[in-house]
C-alpha cells in the first residue's frame, strides 16, 4: 500500500488499533508528529455521526435512516486536526460520555461503518498517515505497511480515563469510569460488524506498565526496521 514519492522515503500507512483508553490518541498524534505524517482519528469520525444522531433525534437502530443521515454529513479534519461536522468544530462536543455510549451503539451499524470506511480509505490511500481505530489493520487497510495493536488492562484504562475526565472537571467516580470502559469493550468486541480484533500481523504493545516515551520508542523502532527491510 505504500506510495513511493519521486524522492525521499516511501510514505507509509501505519495502523494503530486497540480498545478504548489504551492511550491510542496521544500515541498516534505523537508518532504522526515524529514521522511528519497526518494523524487520522477514526473514532472521532464515528463520534461525529453519533453527535448528529443525537442532535437530530434519528433512531440509532434504523439503518436506512442512518445511511441517509451519513450521506448528508460533511465530516473532515481542519488544519488543527479538529473534527469539523458540517463546518462546525465539534472536537469537544463529541467527547461527552453520553455521546461515547451512543457512538459504540451506532458503530455497530453497517450503514455507518460502510460510509466511514469509504471516507477513511479516501483520507489514507496516499500514505503518509497514522490511522487510529478498532479495525484499521483488519478492515480499513488490511495491507497497511505497519500495524500496531495497543492495549492495557481495563483497570488501567479506566484509571487513565478517570484522570482525564477529572482534570476537565467532570463529576465521575473511578468505579463508574472502569465500568464504562468494560461496557464499551463488550460492545466493541462482540458486535457482528467489524468487531475489535487484533490483525495477525500486528505488533502488540501492552502499555499498562509502559510510559508514553517507551511506547513511542518501541513503535519508532518497528517503523525503522520496516523501512530497512523494505529497502
Ligand atoms: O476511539 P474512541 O473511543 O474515540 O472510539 C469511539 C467509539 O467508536 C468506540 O466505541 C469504538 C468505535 N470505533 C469503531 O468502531 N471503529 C473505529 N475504527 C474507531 C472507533
Amino acid at each position: 500500500m505504500s506510495v513511493t514519492a519521486a524522492a525521499g522515503p516511501a510514505k507509509l500507512i501505519v495502523a494503530i488499533d486497540g480498545p478504548s483508553g489504551a492511550g491510542k490518541s496521544t500515541v498516534t498524534r505523537r508518532l504522526a508528529e515524529r514521522l511528519g505524517y497526518i494523524h487520522i482519528d477514526t473514532g472521532a469520525m464515528f463520534r461525529a455521526v453519533a453527535l448528529a444522531v443525537s442532535r437530530l433525534g434519528v433512531d440509532p437502530d434504523d439503518d436506512a435512516a442512518l445511511a441517509r443521515l451519513c450521506r448528508s454529513l460533511d465530516i473532515c479534519f481542519d488544519s488543527l486536526n479538529h473534527l469539523q461536522l458540517n463546518g462546525e468544530d465539534v472536537s469537544v462536543a463529541i467527547r461527552n460520555p453520553e455521546i461515547s455510549l451512543l457512538t459504540s451503539r451506532i458503530a455497530a451499524k453497517p450503514s455507518v461503518r460502510n460510509h466511514l470506511l469509504y471516507l477513511q480509505r479516501k483520507m489514507g490511500m496516499n500514505g503518509g498517515v497514522v490511522l487510529e481505530g478498532r479495525d484499521i489493520g483488519t478492515v480499513v487497510f488490511p495491507d497497511a505497511d505497519v500495524k500496531f495493536y495497543l492495549t492495557a488492562s481495563p483497570e488501567e484504562r479506566g484509571r487513565r480515563r478517570y484522570e482525564e475526565l477529572k482534570e476537565k472537571g467532570a463529576q465521575v467516580t473511578l468505579a463508574q469510569t472502569v465500568a464504562e470502559v468494560i461496557e464499551r469493550d463488550e460492545q466493541d468486541l462482540h458486535r457482528k460488524v467489524a468487531p475489535l480484533s487484533r490483525a495477525a500481523d500486528a505488533v502488540e504493545i501492552d502499555s499498562t506498565l509502559l510510559t508514553l516515551e517507551d511506547v513511542l520508542a518501541n513503535m519508532e523502532s518497528v517503523v525503522k526496521n520496516y523501512r530497512m527491510s523494505a529497502e
